[in-house]
């Protein structure tokens, strides 16, 4: 039985959109090779210890920082919020749910003012802000503009042992749901949440937890995410290439994962949807339904359901990881127990739907 969070008697602080990631890395130059040098991400500010970056049409500060440190983590999922009270409402509501709150006035990283940051009850840490420098929106410095551009942070991946109870509590803090995903006996595995109008700002994916499953930046086009490919490819890293690039089912997104030198998870994306109505429906799409993760059909590899990162609380030490109780999505899908379909059953005889006769000619 789920131990939902509880619902705070003050108001939720009201969230912007995903701003930014912390993740520490065990190999600075190792880092900034990946993610400058390969991925073309552009650089702030940096010094001995931190590289802070920030997409093509970023206006804020920075959408990642990465800190020098022993172990590889996450430090802090960031979220801006609508205005300086937004801060005060964070840290009012997080100090109600009787959460570890920590208050900066100077902000936590460099660019970022006034900031909260929070082991929310799920253990990860959060961060709400409003104060930001503001620095050169690229969009059109096409001088700097590579074939490969990541234009935007689009979402973080979060993984966690109870997808319900991370659900309640998310949609309590004014995420709404534009998609998930669910057994016939209701057990939800996964769930894509937004505040910005795109499919999300966050998902939750039921695995063990807390941890990052990643961080993802989108690009304009198709064309962009191919060009990253055949990069890694002729620098002799396409091992590091570990899904992908595909069709998503979920969210419609052109997808790549990819790894950087620490294992930590990157996600390049493009071309979700609109999700900005206060109707939007959600879309719940089946566990055994093969085309949920691949459009195309194409498997998921194990990796990609087990592996992910740490996260840190706000001392800097790795959050213990608690295993998940519920059968997980990789077990219903390739496990002995499990079946998958392309075509519903229920649609026709097998390799037939409505509409559709494999093999006929279109
Ligand atoms: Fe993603």
């Amino acid at each position: 039985m789920t131990n939902f969070v509880p619902t705070p008697t003050v108001p939720a602080p009201d969230i912007v959109r995903c701003a930014y990631l912390e993740l520490v890395v065990t190999d600075l130059a190792k880092s900034r090779e990946f993610y400058v040098d390969l991925l073309g991400l552009h650089v702030t500010e940096e010094d001995e210890d931190t590289i802070y970056l920030r997409s093509f049409e970023e206006f804020i500060h920075h959408n990642l920082v990465l800190r020098k440190g022993p172990v590889a983590a996450a430090a802090a999922f960031a979220y801006r919020v609508k205005s300086p009270a937004e801060v005060d409402a964070a840290e009012a509501y997080y100090r109600e749910l009787g959460c570890r709150v920590e208050r900066r006035k100077d902000g936590f990283t460099k660019g970022v003012g006034d900031s909260v940051r929070v082991e929310d009850p799920l253990g990860f840490p959060y961060e709400f802000f409003y104060d930001v420098e503001h620095v050169e929106r690229l969009t059109q410095r096409y001088d700097l503009y590579s074939a490969g551009e990541l234009v935007r942070l689009d979402h973080f991946n979060q993984v966690t042992p109870d997808v319900p109870r991370g659900r309640k509590y998310l949609e309590d803090l004014g995420f709404r749901v534009s998609e998930d995903i669910k057994d016939s006996d209701g057990v939800t595995y996964a769930a894509w949440m937004h505040r910005k109008q795109t499919v999300h700002d966050t998902a939750l994916t039921g695995g063990n937890g807390p941890r990052l499953h990643h961080i993802a930046f989108s690009t304009h086009e198709k064309h962009n995410i191919i060009q990253i490919c055949d990069k890694m490819g002729a620098l002799r890293i396409s091992d590091r290439i570990e899904r992908g690039p595909g069709r998503h089912g979920v969210s419609n997104a052109f997808y790549l994962y990819i790894l950087d030198p620490d294992g930590h998870r990157i996600e390049i994306y493009t071309q979700d949807y609109y999700t900005g109505d206060p109707d939007n429906p959600t879309v719940t799409w089946d566990v055994h339904d093969n085309q949920r993760r691949d459009w195309w059909g194409n498997p998921v590899v194990p990796s990609w359901y087990t592996e992910a990162s740490l996260v840190l609380d706000l001392d800097g030490n790795p959050q213990p990881v608690v295993e998940r109780e519920e059968k997980s999505e990789m077990a219903v899908t390739v496990g002995a127990d499990g079946f998958s379909y392309t075509r519903q059953p229920e649609d026709g005889p097998a390799g037939e739907m409505k509409g559709f006769k494999v093999g006929s000619q279109l």
